[in-house]
């Protein structure tokens, strides 16, 4: 995203009243796979950890989209992408959605056409090859893939650009101070939620919503339960702008560490975070439109998302632990990953009743407030990437 007004003038909020999206791009089948070829199909993508395809020859397969790829690790502990389709007619190869290939071939279910596991075609087992056949001109369709600390991206596009660490967005903050690779999982929760993947997003740049939807994570973060993000949010915050109580500052409220359940870290704290990333309890670093992930004290939390239709969005998050905090025997994991499971619910939930109301047909569009610049740049993002985008004919 480009950078916000708060760059030319400290305070954040909008100063003009700027419309939302329309209505229909949140459930209209064109909008949606316009959304699909204009930001999904060229955009990278969170799939997996890299700790997800520890061994060689370990695969998972994944769809975004209509569009089905394969992730695999090769004999030679490359990590490689590909479509999940066989060059000759089409068959899908991989049919599991994850395992360990039993040799060093990929081979199609249909005719039996090998591939190595850098995608090049090395048996075809028809009786003779006909004229003009070149194995060579039939590798599989290879997919750019990009890691960044221990995180795997892939991007549909052909000519990908980039990386996934230059994806992210170079307003939100930054997780060098954790030990991102090193961390296991602990917990997973999926769910499919009722909305398109466009409002969970606007949901997750604003906290107008907050005081109203979130009532234990705005006591945890006072200044959410003003309906605010950041100090500079506040039309007033120049009243206030040496006030480093945290309903000013944004940090968590007194004798808290972390999100959970009671406030406090379980386990230990993380090492070289710096005195700024300890207070402010939590640190948002942002890829869109794939995910985001929230660096606290004691561990890390990610999201995901792929949208499954106009109405229809999966997210999966995951909490992220040293591995001394999953084996200490005073860490109460359940009390961090009760707390973020409420917040996310809470959230999917009011996104799906947002999603219910947009079918009205008086409802052309919405109108934003000072408070949702955030969602403003976001919208602004969406518009240059469907404007930058021409349909073949
Ligand atoms: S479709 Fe794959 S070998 Fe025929
Ligand atoms: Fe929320």
């Amino acid at each position: 995203m480009q950078p916000g007004p708060s760059e030319r003038d400290p305070y954040n909020g909008l100063t003009r009243a700027e419309p939302t999206l329309p209505s229909s791009a949140y459930w209209d089948a064109e909008a949606y796979q316009r959304d699909l070829d204009a930001i999904w199909y060229k955009s990278w993508l969170l799939v997996c950890r890299e700790a997800d395809l520890a061994q060689p020859l370990a695969f998972r397969t994944f769809r975004i989209g209509t569009q089905e790829i394969v992730v695999l690790r090769d004999e030679t502990g490359a990590l490689r992408a590909f479509h999940n389709t066989c060059r000759h007619r089409g068959s899908q190869l991989c049919q599991e959605s994850e395992g360990r290939l039993k040799a060093r071939l990929i081979t199609c279910p249909y005719h039996a056409w090998s591939y190595s596991l850098r995608g090049d075609l090395v048996r075809v087992p028809s009786k003779s090859l006909p004229e003009g056949f070149d194995k060579a001109e039939h590798p599989l369709y290879r997919v750019a893939l990009s890691v960044w600390s221990g995180f795997v991206f892939v991007n549909l596009a052909e000519d990908a650009g980039g990386s996934a660490e230059t994806s992210f967005d170079p307003a939100s903050g930054d997780l060098s101070n954790w030990p991102l690779e090193t961390l296991v999982s602990g917990h997973v929760l999926r769910k499919v939620m009722n909305c398109n993947w466009k409002i969970f997003w606007e949901n997750f740049n604003e906290c107008l919503h907050c005081p109203g939807v979130h009532k234990d994570l705005s006591r945890l973060v006072p200044i959410y339960g003003r309906g605010l993000m950041g100090r500079h949010d506040d039309p007033q915050w120049a009243r206030h702008a040496d006030n480093d109580a945290p309903e000013f500052s944004g940090g968590l409220r007194a004798g808290a560490e972390t999100w959970s359940s009671d406030g406090q870290a379980h386990g230990p704290v993380f090492a070289d975070l710096t005195p700024a990333e300890r207070a402010a309890g939590q640190t948002y670093a942002t890829s869109l439109p794939s995910m985001f992930i929230v660096g606290h004290v004691d561990y890390v939390r990610t999201v995901r998302l792929v949208p499954l239709g106009p109405e229809q969005t999966e997210l999966t998050a995951e909490w992220l632990f040293s591995s001394e905090a999953l084996e200490a025997p005073s860490a109460d994991i359940d009390n961090i990953v009760a707390f973020g499971r409420q917040v996310l619910e809470e959230d999917a939930g009011i996104c799906e009743v947002n999603q219910k109301g947009l079918r009205s047909m008086r409802h052309k569009a919405g109108v934003l407030m000072p408070e949702e610049y955030d969602l403003h740049r976001f919208h602004n993002w969406v518009r240059e990437r469907s404007a930058a985008h021409s349909p073949k004919p």
